[in-house]
């Protein structure tokens, strides 16, 4: 009996991560399924497997706890079953402003957005270049590219990282992507009590988001930005100069 592969996604319970569950599942993979919401993880599981025939282990963990997220280390680092697709996809944005925030939810959404990506990329990024392979994808954001609050930090630092570790496993068997999604349809506005702006054409599908970040992956892209209109942005970001950008963004401030 040959051995289906395995992609752990984090955040797999709504959104972009249940998207990334149902595709990984289409190519062939089983799944474990990691946020906090166990009846939410479990439809999924249940979804997957009618569908595609796909066996999932559900991993009831919030990220920001950290005996938690040790937990979801230790399955990435186990020898026994492993595992060959990481998708550290969990994420959330606070509502208020930085100093308007209290620390305590500032610090538990910098637990989910770096911390646990840090973590969960050196376990595994540890026991896939033992293996010689593995796939692993940081979802970040457009919102890196602008210098704009704590949530477009974390993301800026999910990019680097992301490079950096692309780098490092240069030639092991092993990829690393940074996924920059622009505005993505999902329950991550409503979450965070933002409103939906911007005209439609600025509005992603998690289906098409994914599809064309797989696509990357596959070619070995190591920051995939999917959309027409976000790959021109973000080429702009790219060349424009910070003072420029840094005084757009206090203006943007000063509207909302
Ligand atoms: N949607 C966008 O416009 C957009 C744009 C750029 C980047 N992104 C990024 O895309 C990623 C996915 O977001 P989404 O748009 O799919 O939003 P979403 O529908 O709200 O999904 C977020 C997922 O993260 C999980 N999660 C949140 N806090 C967690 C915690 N403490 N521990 C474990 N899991 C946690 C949630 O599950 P539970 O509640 O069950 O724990 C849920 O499965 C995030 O990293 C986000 O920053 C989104």
């Amino acid at each position: 009996m040959t051995t289906r592969p395995v992609a752990l996604v984090t955040g797999a319970s709504s959104g972009i991560g249940r998207e990334f569950a149902r595709q990984l599942a289409q190519r062939g993979h089983d799944l474990v399924l990691v946020a906090r919401n166990e009846g939410r993880l479990r439809e999924v599981a249940d979804e997957l497997k009618q569908s595609c025939a796909a066996e999932s282990e559900v991993l009831v963990a919030d990220l920001s706890d950290r005996p938690a997220l040790q937990t979801v280390a230790d399955r990435l680092g186990d020898a026994g079953r492993p595992v060959d697709v990481l998708v550290n996809n969990a994420g959330f944005a606070l509502r208020r402003r930085f100093l308007r925030s209290e620390l305590r939810d500032e610090e538990a959404a910098f637990d989910v957005l770096v911390r646990a990506v840090l973590v969960l990329s050196h376990a595994a990024g540890r026991a896939m270049s033992e293996r010689h392979h593995g796939i692993i994808i940081n979802v970040s954001s457009v919102a890196g590219f602008l210098p704009s609050g704590s949530y477009a930090a974390a993301k800026a630092w999910v990019t680097t990282f992301t490079e950096g570790l692309a780098a490092e496993l240069d030639d092991t068997g092993v990829t690393v992507t940074a996924l920059c999604p622009g505005f993505t349809h999902s329950e991550f506005q409503a979450r965070a009590g933002l409103s939906t702006p911007g005209p439609d054409f600025m509005w992603l599908d998690p289906k098409d988001l994914v599809a064309d970040c797989l696509r990357d992956v596959g070619r070995g892209k190591v920051v995939s930005v999917p959309g027409l209109q976000y790959k021109a942005i973000v080429g702009l970001l790219d060349i424009a100069p910070r003072p420029l950008m840094r005084r757009a963004a206090q203006i943007a401030r000063r509207r909302r």
